[in-house]
């Protein structure tokens, strides 16, 4: 049983009460004073690390630390490294390999307000949201743990005439490029490693150029865990890069990645392009994600879970809220209670316990948004903006109205949310014009009426649907996370079936 007694769910934190604050306050002066380097990670050794400055998205004035991109000569030996040690991981089974992600999910629950405390410094995070994502990377290491050791135990006895015995079993592939996104720099970029790890392969892990020191501080503790270092390298630097680089290598065995669907299709193209092993890719990308309001559903509850989806984390989540449907009837009112809510929203510095909605990662995102904003003063209609501070990449909540989902293209990652307004007996049109657009991560659905959800459930693809709750915030083993078409191909993270793909088959028939 998955669900059993051996995982637990991490405790949270709350940074308002003074004690637990300290605590937080402590770990980031620590981590600022010391400006921490980030490089390649190979053979547990950190490799020049004093190149590039690292800085914060709230303050772009303050170094954090330093990063030195990987050379082609760290990806090789990381790779050779990899390759000796893989063997023997994958033969030591699904039990021996669980004591050890166990033991990386309690050590990150022990580091719990230091990484708090570095998410928000170089990932812009606030401080729930920080809690959230380390709480997230230890239900990854423990939720893995129980799925390796049930699935990479025993082989899995099949019938068979007399005299003939069948089994299938699980194997590790070899050496996983992991490559991870910079909107959950520990959550994802450990479940990747962990779901690799836990099917028996040796790991190289490519993280995003924004949030290099996260992903050195997180290999550093699973190497602290009792991971040998062989196992698992950090090879930091620029994806059109060093990311291709490790991409195009003859010694890698399969590719997990999470970001953009153009990444994924470049990633795709190139292991299609090779003429040797035929490797898979696992990609989770980006979301055009909408939610159906009826005219039953409460609205304080709408705005509510429409808050939440559409501007948590300055709405850079893959399954944020970009497209909000309202009946006609109900709009006017919906959206002057949305205005009022966005009123109240807190935004600025992510390390006061009272920001609900710190920056964005950096210019280049922020600029996207300005750009996307003049295109609605343009060609649609703003309905209201929270003011943004200045001195960080921060870019206000924007709530703009537009005639249908055709209007958006591509996915608009950031604080901007997109009313339509719609006539209930256009409904199916309007569904079907948003399952046009080609992704399929999330959809939410506020209705009193069963028939309601269902109906659009059908029309709109989505890995994940949320009824009469907020779209964001699926927890592991709980809401299996993916999505479909141009969000990615699945398996689910934290899902029964998410090892399955990092693994190979292998059946044995043996006649007595
Ligand atoms: P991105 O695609 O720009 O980068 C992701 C990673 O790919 C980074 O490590 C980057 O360096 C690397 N990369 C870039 N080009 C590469 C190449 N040619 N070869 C190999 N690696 C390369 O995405 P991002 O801006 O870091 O993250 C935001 C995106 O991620 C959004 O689209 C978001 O929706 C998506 N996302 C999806 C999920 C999900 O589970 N579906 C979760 C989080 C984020
Ligand atoms: N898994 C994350 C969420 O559900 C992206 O919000």
């Amino acid at each position: 049983d998955i669900y059993g007694p051996s995982r637990r769910n991490p405790l949270g934190r709350d940074y308002s009460r003074a004690i637990e604050r300290d605590v937080a306050d402590r770990s980031a002066a620590l981590i600022g004073g010391e400006r921490p380097g980030a490089g390649a990670i190979v053979g547990g050794r950190l490799i020049a690390a004093h190149q590039s400055p690292v800085t914060s998205p709230s303050d772009r004035g303050r170094v954090i630390g330093y990063v030195a991109d990987a050379t082609t000569a760290d990806i090789d030996a990381a790779i050779t490294l990899a390759r000796k040690a893989q063997p023997e991981w994958n033969a030591i089974g699904g039990a021996g390999r669980a004591a050890m992600l166990r033991a990386m999910g309690n050590a990150l629950d022990a580091h719990m307000d230091s990484f708090v405390a570095l998410l928000s410094l170089e990932a812009g995070k606030t401080l729930n949201d920080g809690v959230a994502e380390v709480r997230e990377a230890v239900d990854f290491c423990r939720y893995y743990a129980d799925l390796a050791e049930r699935q990479f135990g025993a082989p899995t006895p099949l019938p068979g005439p007399v005299g003939e015995t069948n089994q299938l079993e699980l194997a590790g592939r070899g050496v996983f490029a992991c490559i991870s996104p910079w909107n959950f720099p520990l959550a994802i970029f450990t479940g990747q490693i962990a779901a690799a790890l836990a099917a028996g392969n040796a790991v190289l892990a490519k993280p995003a150029e924004q949030t290099p020191l996260v992903a050195a501080k997180a290999v550093l503790l699973f190497h602290a865990a009792g991971l040998d270092p062989a196992l698992l390298a950090l090879l930091p630097g620029d994806g059109a890069k060093v990311g291709a680089a490790i991409v195009n290598h003859p010694g890698i065995d399969g590719v997990a990645f999470t970001g953009g669907t153009e990444t994924a299709w470049a990633i795709n193209r190139s292991l299609a392009a090779r003429n040797g092993p035929i490797v898979p890719l696992i990609a989770e990308t980006g979301g055009l994600n909408g939610m159906f309001v009826d005219t039953t559903a409460l609205r304080e509850q709408v705005v509510d879970d429409v808050i939440l989806s559409a501007f948590g984390s300055a709405g850079q989540r893959c399954s944020a809220l970009r497209l909000l449907f309202v009946p006609h009837d109900s709009a006017d009112e919906m959206i002057a209670t949305l205005k009022g809510a966005m009123d109240a929203l807190v935004i600025g510095d992510p390390a006061n316990p009272s920001t609900d909605v710190g920056p964005v990662i950096d210019a280049e995102a922020r600029q996207a948004l300005v750009t996307h904003r003049e295109r609605l003063a343009r060609e649609a209609t703003i309905l209201h903006g929270c003011a943004a501070p200045e001195g960080g990449d921060f870019f206000g909540p924007l709530l703009a109205e537009i005639p249908s989902a055709d209007f958006l293209e591509r996915e608009v990652f950031g604080p901007i949310l997109h009313v339509v307004r719609y006539d209930p007996a256009d409904l199916d049109a309007v569904a079907t014009k948003l399952a046009s657009r080609g992704y399929g991560l999330t959809l939410g659905i506020h209705s009193r009426i069963e028939g309601f959800a269902e109906r659009v459930r059908a029309l709109v693809p989505a890995g994940n649907v949320y009824v009469n709750r907020s779209i964001i915030g699926a927890v592991v083993g709980v809401q299996p996370f993916g999505g479909e078409g141009l969000s990615g191909t699945g398996p689910k993270a934290g899902g029964p079936h998410a090892l399955l793909r990092y693994a190979t088959e292998r059946a044995l028939s043996v006649n007595i």
